[in-house]
């Protein structure tokens, strides 16, 4: 990773949970300091409590719920008000409904894609400018294995998160030859609060993962010389991404909804 003259500063959205969470940590054991973006500030605040006695990290928190119409552009006046700018942000919140799509509430729905895909996206496209200038920029995004396959029982997670892959592997290309690094992160089943936050285990599809194996899985996709435009953590969840992508459409929506039934 290219040196930056200041200490690097990293926005990390979801960071009281899950992989946010251990971004966080590997981040600031790296010697970067952050900014820490989800709903539960005590969480948020334990955290950086933490982090700063373990590696002197300086932490910036910001309780905010990112499902709300505006909330990107609320974050990033944030920033403003405190004077920071920022080197690499990693979009982690996210959450998940299933069902069928008949049974789905709107306004659940609502809020799931306004966090995966409007947050997201309002967050990437707000700190671009920052992110592209400093010589440590990386923009990371958490996606998933469901971006590779519609899934019915979890047709809206799926679409969010195949439309999370599709933006960032664009942005990927359209950032070669700058110094910015660009990754669709997309881990199978990973064991953190995310299915009790769904309330459900039909995500439970493919190679179960502990988030140390995905957050190793992108540290690892980002030190290749050639980084990728996404990484999809596990073996067996990067063959069944593969095969998943080459079947024919009705053959790949049978198996899936047999697996998430
Ligand atoms: N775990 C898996 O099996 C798995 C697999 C593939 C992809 N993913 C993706 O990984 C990402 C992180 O999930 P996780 O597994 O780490 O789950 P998690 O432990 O439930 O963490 C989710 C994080 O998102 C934050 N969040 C949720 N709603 C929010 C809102 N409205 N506004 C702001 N922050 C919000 C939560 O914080 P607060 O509740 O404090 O707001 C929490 O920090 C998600 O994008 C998910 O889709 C997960």
């Amino acid at each position: 990773m290219p040196a930056v003259a200041h200490r690097r500063v990293v926005l990390i959205t979801g960071a009281s949970s899950g992989f946010g969470r251990t971004f966080a940590q590997r981040f600031a054991k790296q010697g970067a300091d952050l900014v820490l973006v989800a709903r539960r500030r005590d969480r948020l605040e334990t955290l950086a409590r933490d982090l700063h006695a373990a590696f002197g990290t300086t932490t910036t928190v910001i309780a905010r719920d990112l499902s709300l119409p505006g909330a990107a552009q609320a974050v990033v006046n944030d920033l403003g008000e405190r004077g920071l700018v920022i080197d690499a942000l990693i979009n982690s919140a996210g959450f998940g409904t299933a069902g069928p799509f008949a049974d789905e509430q709107v306004g659940r729905v609502t809020d799931e894609i306004q966090l995966n895909v409007v947050a997201l996206t309002q967050l990437s496209l707000l700190l671009l400018p920052d992110l592209l200038r400093s010589p440590a920029g990386l923009l990371l995004n958490v996606s998933s294995t469901a971006a590779y396959q519609p899934l019915p029982n979890i047709a809206v997670y799926a679409a969010t998160k195949a439309y999370v892959t599709a933006l960032t592997e664009a942005i990927w290309q359209e950032s070669r030859g700058t110094s910015l690094q660009v990754l669709a992160l997309a881990p199978g089943p990973t064991e953190t609060e995310f299915f009790a936050a769904a309330g459900s285990d039909r995500f439970k599809v493919g190679q179960m993962l502990t988030v140390d194996q995905v957050v190793d899985a992108a540290f690892a996709a980002l030190a290749r010389r050639n980084p990728p435009p996404s990484v999809v953590v596990g073996g067996r969840n990067r063959a069944t991404a593969f095969v998943a992508r080459l079947a024919p459409a009705r053959l790949a929506l049978r198996v899936s909804a047999r697996l998430t039934a």
